[in-house]
């Protein structure tokens, strides 16, 4: 990789694979941007040294930004793919777009809920906390719904970097980022036999085994994500975990990384029917309760603001 020799570093919490617990905080900007440029620098001191003391929770977090404070934070340069996330499929997919994002994740619940609370530390007032959400990894890495959720994740360090950060230019080490939390109907699912669901998804439950692509139907949620332009496929990097309650909501923090925030929207789009008309098949059993669109700048330019 050509970099002129300046190498920018990427955040901590992109490329990390097999995380067994996050933290999702999303805000809004209620501070003056100073106070948001102190609390990035504030949060990342002590984000690293909660990763010195615990080396193996294999701790990583990102700090990123949506549409309106980016545009103020970077003056305007830059991050030119970045918008404010719109609904899609007549309000299938609502939007919640907030100013801040921070993802946490680690092998450890414990470390992350310290690394929460030194968010909150370090930007205090300036941000207000507009939404919480605890994930966990499931057995064998299976989504609530039963199914294993992950499997055509690009993997390996240097693939995923490939995937999921922009490797020149002004952004050099940022990423794109898009979250959507989904709340599943298990009863509903439940209700279907075990191959109408495999049909939903595109792969077999149990075995995990991908049905071929001409004997699941166009709906199935593999359909709808696997596209390819001008004979490339559009990969993104997923970091989803489920969360909630057994017994109250429960589902899919959705949350994926792009070199091109193009590749999400497309699967997007696909998946809401606003291309064929066709939709996601997995919107018979669970629904997304928001969403939103993010800019995670490299590591040096985060420090930098
Ligand atoms: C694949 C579940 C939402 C993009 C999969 C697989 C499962 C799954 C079980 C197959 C195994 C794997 O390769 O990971 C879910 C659930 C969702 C959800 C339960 C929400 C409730 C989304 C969204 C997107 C997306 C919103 C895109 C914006 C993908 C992609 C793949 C995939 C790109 C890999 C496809 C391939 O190359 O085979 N998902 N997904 N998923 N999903 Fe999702």
């Amino acid at each position: 990789v050509h970099l002129g020799g300046f190498m920018s570093r990427v955040q901590t919490g992109i490329l990390p694979e097999h995380c067994r617990a996050a933290v999702w905080l999303e805000a809004s900007v209620q501070g003056d941007f100073d106070a948001i440029r102190q609390g990035c620098k504030t949060f990342n001191q002590s984000l690293s040294a909660l990763q010195d003391k615990f080396p193996d929770a294999n701790l990583g977090a990102v700090v990123a930004f949506g549409y309106d404070l980016w545009r103020d934070l970077s003056g305007g340069v830059g991050a030119t793919e970045l918008k404010n996330f719109a609904p899609l499929g007549k309000g299938l997919a609502p939007a919640t777009q907030h100013d801040v994002m921070i993802h946490i994740l680690s092998l450890r619940h414990d470390v992350n809920f310290s690394v929460a609370q030194a968010a909150l530390a370090a930007f205090g007032d300036a941000l207000k906390i507009e939404e919480e959400i605890h994930g966990f990894r499931w057995v064998e890495e299976r989504d609530l719904s039963g199914f294993v959720d992950g499997t055509e994740n690009p993997q390996g360090e240097e693939t995923r970097r490939e995937v999921a950060v922009i490797n020149d230019g002004v952004d050099a080490g940022g990423s794109y980022v898009f979250v959507q939390r989904w709340e599943h109907n298990l009863k509903q699912l439940n209700r279907m036999s075990t191959q109408e669901q495999e049909m939903i998804i595109g792969r077999t439950k149990e075995a995990n085994e991908e049905i071929d692509g001409d004997e699941r139907p166009e709906t199935s949620h593999l359909t709808r994500v696997d596209l390819k332009e001008n004979g490339k496929g559009l990969k993104i990097v997923r970091q989803s975990l489920p969360y909630g309650t057994a017994s109250g909501t429960h589902g899919l923090y959705f949350i994926a990384y792009c070199a091109r925030l193009h590749n999400i929207e497309q699967q997007l789009l696909s998946m809401f029917g606003e291309t064929d008309g066709k939709r996601d098949g997995m919107l018979r059993f669970t629904k997304p309760v928001t969403g939103g669109y993010y800019f995670a700048p490299s590591l040096d330019k985060l420090l930098n603001l």
